[in-house]
């Protein structure tokens, strides 16, 4: 069976996707350096999906600790066969405080992992893309062939990277890359154990309603209700992690079975507002969660939502969970875990 290496392997969709991959039968190495995760999610791996976790710690941009992961992967699996690269920082507004931190590590660190790569004669690659290529959509659903525009330092990482890797195929047609672009990962592993675990104040809406619905915050701001919108508030397309998860090993199979590169939105292609998430939450864990409504957030646009049929001719991956499964699942790692991994 073949073996997979994980860049940022512990982070939110990386340790979902670990223990999906491992559940389809596949091997896994990680590497992470921890600057936004936590080592604690070892043990969690271990005890869902039964098996040692072997992670090297280590920065992506470190030729040697990848070459570690790679020499790893020859002596304990008969070596790694593709890399799925989610290793990056991902928060829009720090972007725009410290664009050169996102340059360096986002596209410093994508860099690196092809040149480990062609070192060890690796040419499939799964790489972590976003719905923020989008930028404001010109019509919705967004297809994969809409136009490509993004707005700040994170999305430009993430567009750059996709054109970087386009012209790497270009020149060698040794590679084959699936680019999935993600709409908005919420929602934990089933058993509760795995979650997301956001550092301070939570940036994303679902996090921060599980923290209302915790009684650690008192209500949610709620950002915008003159949206172009059916209730003014702005529209997003939630995908299950699980789902998303799943999707990685699609497109990783899709990669060894086809040999030729893919860009697939991985959504659900079904918008929910904020308001509604915030009711289907309020049903998921039978808490009252106080709205308040504030100003627009800067950057924030209307309405995203996927046409997902791409993902479903080409890889035959579509989501199968839905908003109260996404609620549900959250609230049993916020209820479990009131502190995240830490406690
Ligand atoms: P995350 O922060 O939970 O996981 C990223 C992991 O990468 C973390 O464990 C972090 O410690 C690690 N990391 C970062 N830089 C590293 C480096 N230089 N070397 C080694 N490890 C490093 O984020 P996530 O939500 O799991 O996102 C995974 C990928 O998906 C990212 O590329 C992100 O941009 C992309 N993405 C995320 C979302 C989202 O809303 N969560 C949406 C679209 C795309
Ligand atoms: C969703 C909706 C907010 C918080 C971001 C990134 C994107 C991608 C996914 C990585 C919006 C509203 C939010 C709150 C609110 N990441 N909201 N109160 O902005 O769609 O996407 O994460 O690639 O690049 O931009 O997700 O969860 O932050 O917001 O009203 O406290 O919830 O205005 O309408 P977003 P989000």
């Amino acid at each position: 069976m073949a073996c997979i290496l994980l860049t940022g392997a512990t982070g939110y969709i990386g340790s979902h996707t670990w223990l999906a991959l491992q559940q389809a039968g596949f091997d896994v190495i990680g590497i992470d350096n921890f600057v936004n995760s936590s080592p604690k999610v070892l043990a969690r791996l271990a005890q869902i999906g039964g098996l040692e976790p072997v992670l090297v710690e280590g920065d992506v941009r470190d030729a040697v600790a990848l070459d570690r992961c790679f020499e790893l992967g020859r002596s304990r699996f008969g070596g790694i066969q593709a890399v799925v690269h989610f290793a990056a920082l991902k928060a829009v507004g720090e972007s725009v405080e410290r664009p050169l931190d996102y340059f360096e590590n986002n596209l410093g660190g994508l860099l690196a992992v092809c040149q480990a790569m062609k070192r060890h004669g690796v040419h499939n690659l799964v790489f972590s893309s976003s719905a923020t290529v989008y930028g404001k959509p010109d019509s919705l659903p967004i297809t994969e062939r809409a136009a490509l525009r993004v707005t700040n330092p994170y999305g430009q990482t993430k567009l750059m990277g996709e054109e970087i890797l386009r012209e790497l195929e270009r020149c060698d047609t040794s590679w084959h890359i699936a680019y999935l672009r993600y709409f908005n990962p919420v929602g934990a592993h089933a058993s509760g154990l795995i979650g997301e675990d956001p550092r301070g104040i939570p940036n994303n809406l679902m996090p921060y309603v599980a923290q209302v619905a915790a009684g650690k915050r008192p209500h949610l701001n709620v950002f915008g209700n003159d949206y172009d919108t059916p209730d003014g508030t702005g529209v997003r397309d939630y995908i299950h992690v699980c789902d998303l998860a799943e999707g990685h090993v699609a497109a990783l199979r899709y990669l060894a079975d086809q040999q030729q590169s893919l860009t697939v939105n991985l959504g659900t292609g079904q918008g929910y507002s904020v308001l509604e998430l915030a009711q289907a939450y309020g049903r998921a864990s039978g808490r009252d969660i106080p709205v308040v409504f504030a100003p627009r957030r800067p950057g924030d646009i209307d309405a995203c939502y996927a046409d997902p049929t791409h993902a479903w001719e080409t890889m035959g991956w579509r989501a199968a969970r839905g908003l109260d499964d996404m609620c549900v699942d959250s609230w049993r790692w916020q209820s479990t875990n009131p502190n995240g991994f830490e406690g």
